[in-house]
């Protein structure tokens, strides 16, 4: 779909990072934007902005609140676009939710666990499903899955244990990979593409600490604070000696370094996502880290869980991420 311009897109979690940019640029590109997320204090600065980028005529930006681990919120979240923008057709459907949590099966909560794995895996699967409809009723369509290095390197680190997250990003790769030839050969009027970013500079560790403890607070509750203290640990520093507050400000700290310090920013993702797009490119890796990582992983990948893997590729790439 070379021209967006005219076109309705579908956003889930539009309320920060790299929705949100994707709202904006899809906007100043001419597109109707109908988003969900949990948040509508975010939302409702997603859309601020792109009306601020100075809105074309004719254009409608809906938001939405649903949870996309939950089909009837998703369900509900199609008809009310369906109704809001007077229509029975979307062109572009970014399935973009995501969070990060439950990494160990041995130290997290199953509960914790099935949250993160149920958001990245099932958003994707429930707004397939709930837009489809709509996307076969379009004279073209595109469907964009966002799922991450983590879709094809189950790391971020030797010392980190990343389970529910990189079950469920490899789920949404294999998926969209599969769908190439459903498309194909049911509706070949419909692309889709996964995209796979490296570390891109947003607020997701904050935002998933949050949603994982059902808060809007920035304060961190009593349990955060001995999971973040078992992480710290599990790095190789004695984690018993550090105050809650330090425990706290490292926390802070790893949030703030992840927004600041990534190679790539949010609005920098967006924008190659949606060359991808107008491209039809159907596998989409964002950033120098993401091309790195996916050629070192095909080369070697019995080494790929590996320390020295992990220290190359952080070298390499500049990576700063950890505690
Ligand atoms: N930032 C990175 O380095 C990176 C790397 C690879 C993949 N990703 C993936 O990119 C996508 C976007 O992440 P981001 O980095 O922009 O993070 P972000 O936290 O800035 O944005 C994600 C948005 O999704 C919303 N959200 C979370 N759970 C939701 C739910 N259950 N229902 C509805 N909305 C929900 C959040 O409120 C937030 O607004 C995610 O799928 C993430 O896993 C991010």
């Amino acid at each position: 779909m070379k021209d967006l311009a005219g076109r309705i897109a579908v956003i889930t979690g539009g309320g920060t990072g790299m929705g949100r940019e994707l709202a904006r640029q899809l906007v100043a590109e001419g597109c109707s934007i109908a988003m969900c997320d949990i948040s509508a204090a975010n939302m409702a600065e997603t859309k601020r902005l792109c009306e601020a980028d100075r809105l074309p005529q004719g254009l409608r930006i809906t938001t939405h609140i649903a949870d996309v681990a939950n089909e009837d919120d998703v369900k509900r979240f199609a008809g009310e676009v369906a109704r809001d923008h007077d229509t029975d057709k979307i062109h572009l459907l970014f399935n973009n939710a995501g969070i990060g949590g439950g990494g160990s099966m041995i130290v997290h909560s199953r509960e914790e666990w099935e949250r993160t794995f149920n958001i990245c895996w099932g958003g994707v699967y429930y707004g397939t499903r709930a837009f489809l409809p709509m996307l076969l009723k379009a004279d073209r369509g595109h469907i964009v899955n966002t799922s991450s290095v983590n879709g094809f390197w189950a790391s971020v680190g030797p010392s980190i244990p990343h389970t529910a997250y990189s079950a469920a990003k490899f789920a949404v790769k294999g998926f969209t990979e599969a769908l190439q030839t459903d498309l194909r050969l049911n509706a070949p009027h419909i692309k889709c593409s996964v995209v796979m970013p490296g570390h891109i500079g947003t607020s997701i560790v904050s935002n998933s600490r949050k949603i994982q403890a059902g808060t809007q607070a920035d304060t961190m509750t009593a349990h955060e604070i001995a999971q973040m203290r078992a992480r710290i640990a599990s790095m190789g520093v004695d984690a018993s000696k550090l105050s809650d507050e330090e425990i706290v400000r490292r926390a802070t700290d790893r949030a703030r370094k992840f927004l600041d310090e990534a190679p790539t920013t949010a609005a920098q993702a967006a924008r190659i996502i949606l060359d991808g797009v107008k491209a039809e490119r159907w596998r989409i890796l964002v950033g120098h880290d993401a091309e790195v990582i996916d050629q070192r992983v095909r080369a070697a990948p019995e080494q790929a869980y590996e320390l020295d893997f992990f220290q190359g590729i952080a070298k390499d790439v500049g990576w700063k991420l950890g505690n």
